[in-house]
Formats: structure tokens, sequence, C-alpha cells
């Protein structure tokens, strides 16, 4: 596995959200090798363990990555107070990303909450061979919806209660795209029940899913078992690390 790590300048933080956050990290040796569905591994100040999080956004040119987190506790608070100007200690890019399909003519791609981020590397793939359905509780916890419009792609917003977009789950539209047809593959990162059923569905029409895995991370290299998981390879049950074998998994492979 090829990584870097560094540290690296902050050039832009954004809040998007209450608790949400948006940052650019200046990283020309991490962007130039990233891929869609990978993530990087960042120490917060004074702390032991790192904290995985997905590249929402590659700029090559620039050298830049983009991170969206939400702060949980003290780790993601610790990086959400860094500031602009200053460095961010980055271990990355990390894990498996999805497989892109240079040939497939529509994809859906589907976020569920703070699964979203992962999903914009994908959309500026597809463009308009992608439709993305992005999931959120309510109105006040929408981020990216520009930026996945942006991209080129057909964007179907769904909360839970309605106040924006349509009010359902993201599984009806996606149950919808299916029965028209002529879908490729389905890639999809948000809560694991999510994920589930987005699998069955996609399972169900016969189409390729791939689905981003979150678990406990330790190193993010493969070398603690941390992150251990049991996948199904061959019709055998074989144990794998989401850090390294993952993220993103064929929906087939996970033993849900
Ligand atoms: C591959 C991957 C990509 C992720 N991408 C994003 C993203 O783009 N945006 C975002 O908001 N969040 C993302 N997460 C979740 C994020 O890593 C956790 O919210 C964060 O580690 C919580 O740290 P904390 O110190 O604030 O919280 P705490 O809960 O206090 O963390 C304590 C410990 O648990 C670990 N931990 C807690 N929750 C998780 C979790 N869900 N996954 C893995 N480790 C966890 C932490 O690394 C830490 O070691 C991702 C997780 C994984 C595995
Ligand atoms: S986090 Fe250490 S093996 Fe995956």
């Amino acid at each position: 596995m090829k990584y870097k790590k560094s540290l690296y300048p902050i050039v832009k933080k954004e809040i998007l959200r209450k608790n949400i956050f948006s940052i650019e990290i200046l990283c020309p040796d991490i962007a130039s090798i990233a891929k869609a569905g990978q993530f990087v591994h960042i120490l917060p100040d004074n702390m032991t363990l790192r904290r995985p999080i997905s590249i929402c956004d590659i700029d090559k040119e620039n050298g830049i990555i983009t991170i969206v987190f939400e702060v949980k506790q003290e780790g993601t608070q610790r990086i959400a107070n860094k500031n602009k100007g200053e460095t961010l200690d980055v271990l990355g890019p990390l894990g498996h990303g999805f497989t892109l399909l240079p040939d497939a003519k529509k994809v859906v791609l589907i976020g569920g909450g703070i699964g979203n981020p992962p999903m914009l590397p994908l959309a500026k793939y597809y463009s308009n061979k992608a439709t993305v359905i992005s999931g959120f509780r309510n109105a006040e916890c929408v981020i990216l919806q520009n930026e996945f419009k942006n991209t080129g792609a057909e964007s179907i917003l769904c909360t839970d209660d309605g106040t924006a977009g349509r009010k359902t789950l993201v599984t009806e539209p996606l149950k919808e795209l299916l029965a028209n047809g002529n879908i490729d593959a389905v890639y999809a990162c948000g809560p694991i029940p999510m994920l589930k059923f987005v699998a069955a569905i996609a399972d169900e029409a016969d189409v390729y899913c791939e689905v981003s895995l979150e678990e406990r991370m330790g190193c993010g290299i493969g070398a603690c078992l941390v992150c251990a998981c049991k996948l199904k390879k061959e019709g055998k049950d074989v144990m794998g690390h989401v850090c390294k074998n993952g993220p993103v998994f064929s929906s087939k492979e996970v033993q849900w």
C-alpha cells in the first residue's frame, strides 16, 4: 500500500452545519495518488489514536484534498478546532476505494447522513451518468447538495421528516430507479442498516453493489486487527480488515 504521512497545512475551513466541518488540506503527495472511497487517518492534538475520515474531494491540480466530518467526541472536536494556516498530522491515502467502471452508462450513488462525503468523487467521475440519492434526518442536516449538482449528476434529496426534498428513505428512489432498469452499479455509504437494505435491493435486482463500511480503527494500515471483520469469499467465511481490504467492499462479500 502506498501512503504518505506528514504535517500538512489547512488552506480552508468552513462550518457547513452545526457540528459539521469542511477542511481543505494542502497535501500534494496524498492528493496525487488519492482515489474515490479512500480515507485519511488524522492524529488529533495530544492523542495517541488517529481518526479515520473519508476523502470528500480530490483536487490533483492544486494538491488539495477536502474532508467533511461531524464532531462526535474529543478526537473530531480537536480536528475541528484547527484553523486555516495550522497543520494537521495526516496519514493517507488509505484503504481500498470504489471500483470505477469506465463502461457504465448509469450508476446510482447513495449517501446516508455523514456517509455523503465519499460519494462526491464518484459523482465527479460519473457526472451525468450518475444519480445521487442523499438521505438526511431533516433539512438542518443537509450538506453537499450544490457540490453534487455541480458534478452534472442528477440528485434526489430525501429527509426522514420531509423538511427538505422527498419525505422518504433513500431505498424508495433506489427501488424506482432499479425498476426502470439499465443501472450498471450501485455505490453506498452510510449507517449499516441502510447499507444492508441497499445491498439486498441491489441483489434482488441483480445489480453490482459496493458499500463503504465504518469500523473502529487503530493503525489504519492492516497491522493491529482492531478493524477485523467477517467476509465471504467464494462461499467461504474469511477474516478481513476494514482499513486495508476496505472500507469499500462488494456488498456480496459483507457478512451482514
Ligand atoms: C473509513 C472511515 C471513514 C470515515 N469517514 C468519515 C467522514 O468522512 N466523516 C465523518 O464525520 N466521520 C467519518 N468516519 C467516522 C469517524 O472516524 C468517527 O466519527 C471518529 O473517529 C470519532 O472520533 P471521536 O474521537 O470524535 O469520537 P470517539 O467516539 O470518542 O472515538 C473514540 C475512538 O473510537 C473510534 N471511533 C469512534 N467511532 C468510530 C467510527 N464510526 N468509525 C471508526 N472509528 C470510530 C475513534 O477512532 C477513536 O479511536 C469514518 C470512519 C471510517 C472507519
Ligand atoms: S485499523 Fe489496524 S488493522 Fe485495521
